[in-house]
């Protein structure tokens, strides 16, 4: 099987990145190819512009779109990985999704997640977060975060096995780091695919 990696983080030497890098490195041990979009070593352009609404209604995707397209249409999984970022995703994972994944390509209709354009995929989020795991369920961000991603948005995407994986204390000891390290190959080399 295929993995793409989109991985949402301005500096290479950082935790996110090494969490990313885990990954790819657990799905290949797996026997996985893979392949890592590095969106800000890449450049690409998170804003949603009027390219992109003239793109919906007229069918034509600007060219980064359909470069973006091309690689997912690869994938049989995809891994995202960013941190949590005022309980939501970054700018960047946020525009790649806003832009990438679009309407009349991905979904063409919002009454259920669980209908869409696009072929079953495995989706994974690997989302490194300062808080602690019990702050975040005790105060309903976890089942927030959840329902936004899991039950919504990755359903419209074709994701039929999809999962959050939140890597609380991201800014935690070396022992934690390094847990939260193996929990990323681990899921790399443990991907379920439905087909
Ligand atoms: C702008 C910003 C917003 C953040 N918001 C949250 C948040 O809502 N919840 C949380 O648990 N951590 C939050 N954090 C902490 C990051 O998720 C955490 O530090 C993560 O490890 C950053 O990735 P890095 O270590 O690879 O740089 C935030 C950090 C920044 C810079």
């Amino acid at each position: 099987m295929h993995v793409l990696t989109i991985l949402d983080h301005p500096d290479q030497a950082s935790f996110t990145s090494a969490i990313a890098k885990e990954f790819c490195t657990g799905a290949e041990f797996a026997g996985h190819t893979t392949e890592l979009a590095d969106l800000h070593a890449e450049g690409f352009d998170p804003r949603w512009s009027i390219a992109d609404v003239n793109g919906d209604s007229s069918g034509q995707a600007p060219e980064d779109v359909l470069a973006e397209q091309a690689r997912i249409g690869r994938a049989d999984a995809i891994g995202f990985v960013f941190p949590l970022f005022w309980w939501g995703m970054p700018a960047m994972t946020k525009g790649w999704i806003d832009r990438v994944w679009s309407w009349g390509w991905a979904y063409d209709q919002l009454e259920d997640p669980e209908i869409s354009l696009q072929r079953p995929r495995t989706g994974v989020l690997l989302v490194p977060a300062g808080a602690r795991s019990d702050e975040m369920d005790e105060l309903g961000y976890t089942s927030a975060i959840e329902t936004g991603w899991i039950n919504g948005t990755f359903g419209y995407f074709g994701f039929t096995n999809r999962e959050l994986i939140l890597l609380n204390g991201s800014k935690g000891s070396k022992s934690r780091r390094e847990n939260l390290l193996k929990r990323a190959h681990d899921a790399g080399a443990g991907l379920k695919f439905t087909r």
